[in-house]
């Protein structure tokens, strides 16, 4: 009888997301658990979606759905399933008060006016991905609430400013799904097995290589980008650095902060503020980026930094491995002193 395949037998699927939570909430002796029943409800709305997404093709939920968001963009239905799956499993969970959603003006009260918890959500990011089978995510970012418990959550509480995220995160559908959050203690990413219905850890503290290579963004609008701008991407291919861009940022995201590289959707002619909005795309990134150990700047000033006023406020976005975000930072600086 030949031996056991000793990898087979020691390649368990490993430790569940449900398991690490608990694990990671014991670490804490005053964590009362409604944050990690959050990140369970947030996981399971993402697995909902996940089931969507992969038989878009077949059930009829693909293409545009009648309406604008109030950014005044042509939603897709399926923008709208993932808005309406989130929020629901949001109410049913119990744990938010609030939720502040890309797909909707105004704050959505779920109800639970005792939560503590209030989220800010891209509940389907790379709209133009979504019908043509491309990877496509979702965005979160988590507040404890200022107001008090037991009243209804307002603006206050989604405007306390990106260093005041308790927790942030992302759902990426993509060859597989997977999902990946920090709560200010580095960032862990899991990967879904759907056959089981289950998120297991494969990828504990994820850490952005220093030194990046690939440059990201779209360079159709290189007439309209500012001129440092222009100079760091000369920079980047005159050492023949390779530029990807998909087009879906959390995608776009999750690949460099594997292999290393800067993603930058800066201010353009058309929009002086780029187009990416600064509550639920550009602060849960930046706070997972510079979780993982790299950087994230609007040219200017840290995104983190930015004092939010609007629930839809834009914010430029330069993201990614230190060296080359301080490069940028050096054509910010070479273009204002010239
Ligand atoms: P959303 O689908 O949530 O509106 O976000 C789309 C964003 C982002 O995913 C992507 O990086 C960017 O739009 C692409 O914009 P361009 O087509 O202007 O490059
Ligand atoms: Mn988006
Ligand atoms: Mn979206």
């Amino acid at each position: 009888m030949t031996a056991p395949d000793e990898d087979l037998i020691a390649s368990p699927v490993g430790i569940t997301l449900e398991r690490y939570i608990m694990r990671k909430q014991a670490e804490f002796p005053f964590a009362t658990g409604e944050l990690s029943q959050l990140l369970r409800d947030i996981a399971l709305a993402g697995k909902i979606i996940n089931r969507e997404v992969n038989r878009a093709g077949l059930s009829d939920v693909t293409g545009a759905f009648s309406r604008q968001n109030v950014q005044g963009e042509q939603q897709q239905r399926l923008d709208m399933a993932a808005h309406v799956r989130f929020v629901r499993a949001l109410r049913n969970g119990g744990q938010a008060c609030a939720v502040l959603s890309e797909e909707e003006e105004g704050l959505i009260y779920t109800g639970n006016d005792h939560a503590k918890y209030v989220v800010a959500m891209d509940p389907l990011d790379g709209s133009s991905n979504i019908d043509v089978n491309v990877s496509i995510g979702t965005l979160f970012s988590i507040y404890c609430r200022v107001t008090p418990v037991g009243s209804k959550a307002t603006a206050a509480d989604f405007l306390q400013g990106g260093r005041r995220q308790v927790a942030a995160g992302y759902v990426l559908y993509g060859s597989s799904t997977m999902l990946v959050y920090t709560t200010g203690h580095g960032v862990t990413g899991f990967t879904y097995e759907p056959s089981l219905g289950e998120f297991f850890l494969s990828h504990p503290d994820l850490r952005i290589p220093a030194a990046g290579r690939t440059f990201s963004c779209n360079e159709g609008y290189w007439y309209e980008y500012p001129a440092y701008v222009r100079a760091f991407l000369e920079s980047c291919k005159r050492r023949g650095l390779p530029g990807r861009y998909i087009g879906s940022l959390v995608a776009d995201y999750h690949r460099n902060l594997l292999t290393g590289g800067i993603y930058l959707y800066p201010p353009t002619a058309a929009q002086t503020e780029g187009k990416l909005r600064l509550l639920y795309e550009c602060y849960p990134l930046a706070f997972l980026m510079e979780q993982a150990g790299g950087e994230a700047t609007t040219g200017t000033q840290a995104v983190l930094d930015v004092v939010p006023t609007d629930f839809h406020q834009r914010c430029p976005l330069v993201i990614g491995s230190p060296d080359l975000v301080q490069e940028l930072l050096a054509c910010v600086a070479a273009a204002s002193a010239g």
